[in-house]
């Protein structure tokens, strides 16, 4: 695999062409996921559930994401790096630059935040300096204390229609990349028709330009497994090929299925 970019990223989208993206929080499964070939490791604060024993993204701290980031760049020199700012590190607009300074300087290729217009600002600063930028939306974790709970969102036309709104607004600032999470099938489909830049989907059907699981669910090492996560090492006995099968399958469209979509 070429080293990849947001061009690359953009081309697999002119193409309709799907690509992988997987998480990574340490250089050991970083170097797996370039052998693996998938386009994009995203550092991603999922790391507080699934390594470091919390109950929420929330308690995740910068020192934690700079340390993990930095872990992924040294063991993956061919994936786009996309590294979480985590809970409260982009409040404002001030934070939101430093903090991602640091992540940069850290290894990560882009940075990921939550949440919709009020963004905007932050993200036109951010891509003005350089710094790329993967938007959020859907179920948006950090504000899994607002939401009450781990949900599905966008099922009625008033949410599905914010979300969209969101959506463009983000782009419309600069955003380069969207995860969209736990949102029903046509919604997700309707979104990533709508925007130029590429979307990644998890929970969000089929339709979407990327997929997105977090390793150790797809591993099958977390205690719960969400519907829309394929266990992908029970079908095998290696990472290694538990990895490049679930390329093949997201670049192929047999993953998602319909039993890991809402409507
Ligand atoms: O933190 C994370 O792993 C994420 C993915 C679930 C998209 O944001």
């Amino acid at each position: 695999m070429k080293a990849v970019n947001i061009h690359t990223l953009n081309g697999y989208k002119a193409r309709g062409e799907k690509f992988p993206v997987i998480t990574a929080y340490d250089s050991a499964f970083a170097r797996q996921v370039e052998l693996a070939e998938i386009d994009v490791a995203l550092v991603g604060d999922s790391l507080g559930n699934v390594v470091l024993g919390y109950k929420s993204t929330v308690p995740v701290s910068m020192s934690d994401m700079v340390h993990h980031t930095a872990a992924v760049a040294r063991g993956n020199s061919k994936s786009l790096v996309v590294a979480d700012l985590p809970f409260m590190s982009y409040s404002t607009e001030n934070d939101t630059l430093s903090n991602s300074a640091r992540l940069m300087q850290a290894g990560a290729h882009m940075v990921k935040l939550e949440g919709g217009a009020w963004l905007t600002e932050s993200i036109y600063k951010l891509a003005q300096r350089g710094i790329p930028v993967c938007g959020h939306l859907g179920l948006t974790p950090q504000s899994v204390n607002k939401l009450g709970g781990y949900k599905v969102q966008g099922r009625d036309d008033a949410a599905a229609q914010e979300i969209l709104q969101d959506a463009l607004s983000l782009q419309e600032a600069g955003a380069d990349l969207l995860v969209l999470e736990c949102v029903p099938t046509d919604l997700g489909a309707r979104i990533t028709k709508e925007l130029a830049i590429p979307v990644i989907g998890i929970g969000a059907g089929p339709e979407t330009d990327a997929q997105v699981l977090v390793i150790y669910d797809m591993l099958g090492f977390s205690p719960r497994i969400p519907k829309f996560t394929r266990n992908f090492l029970a079908e095998t006995n290696s990472i290694e090929k538990a990895l490049a099968n679930y390329a093949a399958a997201v670049r192929s469209g047999e993953f998602p299925a319909p039993e890991h979509c809402f409507d």
